[in-house]
């Protein structure tokens, strides 16, 4: 890609290259809109999606509203969205069918009767997960690049990162533009190679930027998930909302580093138990669901676990099945595992949660519409009440399909009958300054430690208020060097990370009564 190109022709400017950004830019794309997708990384694939191991939310013979709304229901601790559940019980399915195996192919694990074969994963009544072995999000996202690489009113840039959202207000040479209601028209993008910032001006802007995982010292995510999306999205005015509801996985790899590598739900949902350091089960002690119970329920008892024993992890136990099996049916983690040298077909996995997911976002209607004109969010970036105070396991890749795919298919709708103000926009200003990377370094993990100590599984109003003193302070500091500097993507993603945190710590602050993964103590 020519960074010199003027961007004057985007119908849809996609932000974000997990399922979500796929599926939205697919849905425009075949109905005809001409579609950028940008993403920050090198591989056009790394994402979050990339990495979901167990599946995607696909439909039991014998499923029923009531039942799938209450399994929803009982894990996101009474707090779901009930529209948002329908939005997904009647269009996942046939969005599946239709996208996913159809037009992308994926290659879903089946029954000897050809039928996908379903698994099932904590707090679901039913077995109703599609599957890739246990690498489900890698086959989609791979599979899908595919297609969207070979599609004509597609292009894809890669190293290329958005700084900013562009808004008629704040950015258009029109002053009286400031008069027009909040609008979104493309965004500030660097371009890693050369450092040359350009707006993409669009119709329409897409962010499907992920989570914010990356903002804690261990979690289950990717590098990209630093909050891009949500920072973003508040600098630009947009409702942002549940942001206390941070999800942390019960079961990631423990290792002596900070890395932390997911351990599949469905593990547990073929038969894994949790044993604590004595070898002893212990999850029917603090739910009726047992080692099935909602996430938050099983981090904090592993958590608690832990403190009364004194140990570093605990362990999940698969050894019991037949170990041909296990090998089939979990062939990453056998082999990740077999590198640290633990076989888990004979022993149990040490295991400990680590930050996995953000319940709460950037508030969306059905079709993606944020409370800016002309901006949409999808995926986890975006919040449609779905997982209510805590998420069910599999619901990240449905939501992503079928809210992705509604927003792109309503861009069509929309751009066909309207005309867009596209108007001009102040050019970046660039700065010189290089950044010290000790110091870029050691904020973000000022971030990372004070995410993890102070606003982690358990809360209190003393830490929370440390935090946000810490990163109030911190978010100063950074933003003073941000606007001097010679730009990055580390810098922008600082920035972000920062205002990111901020914006959980202060959801945390507000709300003081405990609620699935919003767990205080005080
Ligand atoms: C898992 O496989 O346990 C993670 C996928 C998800 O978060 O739904």
């Amino acid at each position: 890609m020519n960074p010199g190109r003027k961007f004057d022709d985007v119908d849809v400017l996609v932000i974000g290259a997990g399922l979500a950004g796929f599926s939205a830019a697919w849905s425009a794309a075949k109905n005809g809109l001409k579609v950028i997708i940008i993403t920050g990384q090198e591989k056009v694939t790394e994402s979050s999606s990339y990495y979901a191991q167990g599946g995607i939310i696909y439909k039991a013979a014998n499923d029923d509203f009531k039942t799938f709304y209450n399994d929803f229901n009982k894990a996101g601790a009474g707090y779901v969205n009930e529209k948002a559940v329908s939005e997904i019980f009647s269009n996942v399915q046939e969005f599946i069918d239709e996208i996913l195996v159809k037009e992308i192919q994926v290659p879903f694990d089946k029954t000897d009767d050809d039928q996908i074969s379903l698994t099932k994963e904590a707090a679901h009544s039913r077995a109703r997960i599609a599957h890739v072995k246990d690498q489900t999000g890698k086959a989609i996202q791979e599979h899908f690049h595919q297609k969207i690489s070979l599609h004509p009113n597609i292009t894809i840039i890669n190293k290329a990162t958005a700084t900013d959202l562009i808004t008629l207000a704040h950015h258009s040479v029109e002053e009286t533009h400031i008069y027009e209601p909040s609008t979104c028209v493309g965004a500030y993008v660097l371009f890693q190679d050369t450092g040359q910032v350009y707006p993409i001006l669009s119709k329409y802007t897409i962010l499907a930027t992920g989570g914010l995982g990356r903002v804690y010292l261990h979690t289950s995510n990717p590098v990209t998930a630093r909050g891009d999306g949500y920072a973003m999205a508040y600098r630009a005015g947009a409702r942002i909302m549940n942001m206390e509801y941070t999800q942390f996985h019960p079961t990631t790899l423990f290792s002596a580093d900070e890395e932390r590598f997911l351990i599949t739900e469905a593990i547990r949902g073929e038969g894994g138990v949790l044993r604590n350091i004595n070898g002893d089960e212990f999850m029917k002690n603090y739910h009726e669901m047992g080692d099935l119970a909602p996430r938050d329920i099983v981090s904090r008892s592993i958590i608690k676990e832990l403190s009364r024993t004194n140990s570093h992890f605990v362990y999940l136990d698969i050894s019991h099945k037949n170990s041909q099996w296990t090998k089939e049916r979990f062939p990453m983690i056998y082999q990740k595992c077999m590198e640290k040298k633990i076989d888990i077909t004979t022993s149990g996995i040490p295991v400990v949660p680590a930050a996995h997911y953000e319940c709460g976002g950037i508030f969306i209607n059905k079709v993606g519409d944020t409370t800016i004109n002309r901006l949409k969010a999808v995926g986890e970036t975006a919040c449609t009440g779905l997982h209510g105070a805590n998420r069910l396991a599999s619901s990240s890749l449905a939501e992503c399909l079928v809210y992705g795919t509604s927003a792109g298919i309503d861009c069509f709708n929309n751009i066909k009958n309207t005309k867009f103000i596209i108007p001009k926009v102040e050019s970046w200003k660039s700065e010189n300054e290089s950044v010290d990377p000790d110091l870029l370094w050691q904020d973000y993990l000022t971030i990372r430690q004070t995410m993890w100590n102070y606003c982690g599984i358990v809360r209190t109003k003393k830490k929370l208020d440390r935090a946000y003193y810490i990163l109030k302070k911190l978010e100063k500091d950074i933003v003073h060097f941000y606007s001097h500097s010679k730009l990055s993507d580390d810098l922008i993603g600082l920035r972000n990370s920062a205002l990111a945190s901020i914006l959980v710590i202060h959801a945390s602050k507000l709300n003081k009564q405990s609620k699935g993964c919003h767990y205080r103590i005080d």
